[in-house]
Formats: C-alpha cells, sequence, structure tokens
C-alpha cells in the first residue's frame, strides 16, 4: 500500500490508526508493505517514529498494545518525494519493487496534485493492472474542476480502479440504512410519495474551524457536506431497490436519484436555502469565538447550510427533503428523520383522540439506533376521552451489537486493499452531485446571497426554521 499524504492530518487521525487496528486484528495480508511518502523529509526509521506519534495521540487506550504497535511500524517504510520531479516517483517504485502482487494506492493530498502523482505514477509504472487508486475529496471544487480531475486519473486508472471514497459510505449505520430497507418487508410499501411527508437529513457538528482554516475557508459547508457526505445519504434513503449488493447494482441506483434532483434555481434558490456562519456563543457551557475571529478576518463563507431538494421521479413527486449541517452548532448529531404522512381517517378524533404522524429516527451518530415513532393509547378508562400519546419503538444497534465499531477507512481501506468497489462513489455520481451543488452556487452568486451569523450553540439562523415552516415541517429536534 503506498499512502500520499502520510503526514498530514487524515493520515494522523485516520489512516495510520485504522491500518493499525486492521493489523491487531489480522486483517491485512501477511506479505502487505505500507509506504508512506509525502514531502517531508524522513526515512524509513524517522517515519516510524512519526507513524508511533500519531497512533499514540489517536488510538484508544484499549487498542494500544505494544508488541502490536511495534509489528505494525515493521511494515512500515518511507520515501520523501517532490511532486514535480520524476526522479522522485522512480525512488518510490524502486522502494515498492515487483507490484505483480496488487499495490493499493491512497491520496489524501490536495487534489489539486492529483494529475501530477497519477502521471507520476504511470510513468513510473506504477499504473499497471494490479494497481488501484484510491482518492480523498475533495474531488474538485465544481463540475469543471472535478471533471478535469476525473479525466486526469482516468488517463492512468479505468473507472474499476478508480476508489472515491466517501468516508459516511464507511459507517456502519450509513451501510443500515440499506440492510433497513431491503431486508424488510415492513417499510418498502410505505416508502414513497402516499407513505411519507418529506425526509430530514441534519449533520449538526459542535468543532468550528480546528485548524483547517486553508482548505474550509472559500470551500464552505455545501462543498464540505452537502455535496458528499448529504448526497450519498439522499441518494441511499432514496434509490430504488438494487438487484444485487455489489457496486454496479447499488451505484447504478444512487445515480438514478442524483440525476433526478430538480435543479435549484437563482429565482428558487431564496426559499430553498439558507446559509449561515457561526457568531459568538457558548457549547457545553464554554465561551467560543465566532468563525471571523477565529479565522482573523470577515469572511462571506458559510458554515451552515440548510437545502430542500426534490426528487423528480414517480416515487419521490412531492416529498421535500430538508439537509442541514453545520458548524458549532447545538449538538453532535447526524441522523435521517422520516417523517409519514396521516392516517386517511382517525376514528378517534371524535373521542377526543388526537394522532401524530409517525415518524422514523435513524441515528447515526454519535449514538446508532433507530427509533419508530408510533401512536399508543395510554391506560385508563378513556371517561373523558381517549388519550392517545407518541411512543417509540426502539432498536439500539449500541445495545443490539457491542462489537467495536470500526473507524469507516478500516472498512474502506480494506475493500481498496481487496477491490470491492461497492461502497465508493462512481464518477458518474461525483459528477451528478456537482451539478446539483454549482447550481445552488450560481443562484447564490446570482442574488449576492451572504450568510446570516447564528449564535454558536444553536441550531442555525432562524431562517432555516422558517425553510421547513413554510411548508408546515417542523425539524425533528430533541
Ligand atoms: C469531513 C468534513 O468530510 O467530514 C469535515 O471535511 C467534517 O468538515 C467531517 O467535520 C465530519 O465527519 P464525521 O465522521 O465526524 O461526521
Amino acid at each position: 500500500m503506498l499512502l500520499f499524504g502520510a503526514t498530514g492530518d487524515l493520515s494522523q487521525r485516520m489512516l495510520l490508526p485504522s491500518l493499525c487496528n486492521l493489523h491487531a486484528d489480522g486483517l491485512l495480508p501477511d506479505a502487505l508493505t505500507i509506504i508512506g511518502t509525502s514531502r517531508s523529509d524522513y526515512d524509513d526509521d524517522g517515519f516510524r517514529e512519526f507513524a508511533r506519534g500519531a497512533l499514540d495521540r489517536f488510538l484508544p487506550g484499549d487498542r494500544k498494545d505494544a508488541a502490536t504497535i511495534e509489528a505494525f511500524l515493521a511494515r512500515i517504510g518511507y520515501v520523501p518525494l517532490d511532486v514535480g520531479d520524476h526522479s522522485s516517483f522512480q525512488a518510490l517504485a524502486d522502494k515498492i519493487g515487483d507490484v505483480a502482487g496488487g499495490l493499493a494506492v491512497f491520496l489524501s493530498t490536495a487534489p489539486s496534485l492529483f494529475e501530477a502523482v497519477v502521471t507520476g505514477l504511470k510513468a513510473a509504472g506504477l499504473g499497471g493492472d494490479t494497481v488501484r487508486v484510491g482518492l480523498e475529496k475533495p474531488l474538485g471544487h465544481d463540475l469543471p474542476s472535478s471533471e478535469e480531475i476525473n479525466d486526469a486519473v482516468a488517463a492512468a486508472f479505468p473507472e474499476d480502479r478508480t476508489f472515491r471514497f466517501d468516508h459516511y459510505l464507511g459507517k456502519e449505520t450509513v451501510q443500515n440504512i440499506m440492510a433497513l430497507r431491503f431486508g424488510n418487508v415492513l417499510f418498502e410499501p410505505v416508502w414513497n410519495a402516499s407513505g411519507i411527508d418529506n425526509v430530514q437529513i441534519t449533520i449538526a457538528e459542535t468543532v468550528g474551524l480546528e485548524s483547517r482554516a486553508g482548505y474550509y475557508d472559500g470551500t464552505g459547508a455545501l462543498r464540505d457536506m452537502v455535496q458528499n457526505h448529504m448526497l450519498q445519504l439522499l441518494a441511499l434513503i432514496a434509490m430504488e431497490p438494487p438487484t444485487h449488493f455489489d457496486g454496479t447494482a447499488i451505484r447504478d441506483e444512487k445515480v438514478k436519484v442524483l440525476r433526478s434532483l430538480r435543479p435549484i434555481t437563482p429565482e428558487s434558490v431564496q426559499t430553498c436555502t439558507v446559509t449561515g456562519q457561526y457568531g459568538p456563543g457558548a457549547i457545553g457551557g464554554e465561551f467560543v469565538k465566532s468563525y471571523a475571529d477565529e479565522l482573523e478576518q470577515p469572511s462571506g463563507t458559510e458554515t451552515f447550510v440548510a437545502v430542500k431538494a426534490h426528487i423528480d421521479n414517480w416515487r419521490w413527486q412531492g416529498v421535500p427533503f430538508y439537509l442541514r449541517t453545520g458548524k458549532r452548532m447545538a449538538a453532535r448529531r447526524s441522523e435521517i428523520a422520516i417523517q409519514f404522512k396521516p392516517v386517511p381517517h382517525s376514528m378517534f378524533a371524535s373521542r377526543g383522540g388526537q394522532l401524530q404522524n409517525n415518524v422514523m429516527v435513524i441515528r447515526l451518530q454519535p449514538e446508532e439506533y433507530v427509533q419508530l415513532l408510533v401512536m399508543a393509547k395510554e391506560p385508563g378508562l378513556d371517561r373523558d376521552g381517549i388519550r392517545l400519546r407518541e411512543v417509540p419503538l426502539d432498536l439500539s444497534l449500541d445495545k443490539e451489537f457491542k462489537q467495536r465499531r470500526r473507524i469507516a477507512y478500516e472498512r474502506l481501506l480494506l475493500d481498496l486493499i481487496e477491490g470491492d468497489q461497492t461502497l465508493f462513489v462512481r464518477r458518474d455520481e461525483v459528477e451528478a452531485q456537482w451539478r446539483f451543488i454549482d447550481a445552488i452556487r450560481s443562484g447564490w452568486a446570482a442574488n449576492g446571497t451572504r450568510p446570516k451569523s447564528y449564535p454558536s450553540g444553536s441550531w442555525g439562523p432562524s431562517s432555516a426554521v422558517a425553510l421547513t415552516e413554510r411548508d408546515g415541517v417542523t425539524w425533528q429536534d430533541d
């Protein structure tokens, strides 16, 4: 395995800990060696020390067995690389040696370097049939730049050896959406415009800018979160049942949904989107600074976005999909709430009983559960009328499955090594995602839309509430 960007933040937090976990569980092939590369001038031992430091910081205490870490580090080597210099690719190829047994390359570098990297790999003989390439986001900043990257990669690696990472697809609860929908007969008959009133997808974070100003400012929440993770969640919720559990069948269904997203226009952008930027506030009782203060300059970048999307096909006609995501929100929470339609006729009304619509909540993190809110009768003799109340049917995945939850990258890196593309994003999906996002951004530009300030520790600007309330819908908050 060859890791580009091996000294970067993602490598330290996610990639090295994930690979170490896979090693510890005996899931990596015995012969697998991991070569890190980046501009930093390490030798093998220097990089091993660097990796040891990352594992020490980012592996949980119960995964820090000293002998296991030593054995893992023994698999690692390093070659410094100047992407612009072809001779350094040759040094890399010499270090790697024969790739007949397979080579998994993972690129977590700035996307502006992707073209130079794949060209360098190919020229150094590291582009043959046994080599697969994994690409970390962002894959461009709009459709044209994404096409450019995809074209450059395609010149060296065909689609069936290109693995576009979206780490949300590596999360257990995200994969569980498919088990829930297609492993049960109960839900699919009402999983459409006749049964569902609206769908809400929330990814709320309490963290702010962290140390990512260089990337995040100018990127913003729409491109950082909606373009990839949220549209993938939407596609999994909305797709038709695939006939097989494989990369072609599942991705064929997802892309049909992504292509059916109704384009947002400069006219509809005002009523279909809300943008915000966090001001000062409090999170967990602690004062936190505004985005502009963290950045130390004013900025027009949105740290919150809400979008009302429509899917123009038979199944979803008239069903709004509300998406919202933001930094410095009231709580860390990723969830999908499906609000069902009311019953066609309530026989309880004449006896004072009031019904609420059923809701299904799929909580992805930090807890993992599926909750179905159903109506039940309160115990009693009902002399003053029937009292009905919403009660949860609770499926706690945390309690039901005690296994350690793997880091999403463990799953995805192993799939890359083994060549299973099911949980990776295909080129046509990424491009359909960009098409939807670019239309929103042009709408913002045409209208001079600026993000509204919202207090840190809140659920975003008040106009995000208005976005759903106008339709008579309330966000599913606790
Ligand atoms: C990344 C974004 O893709 O996902 C980050 O770049 C965000 O801004 C992160 O914080 C959220 O991932 P998770 O797994 O913590 O929900």
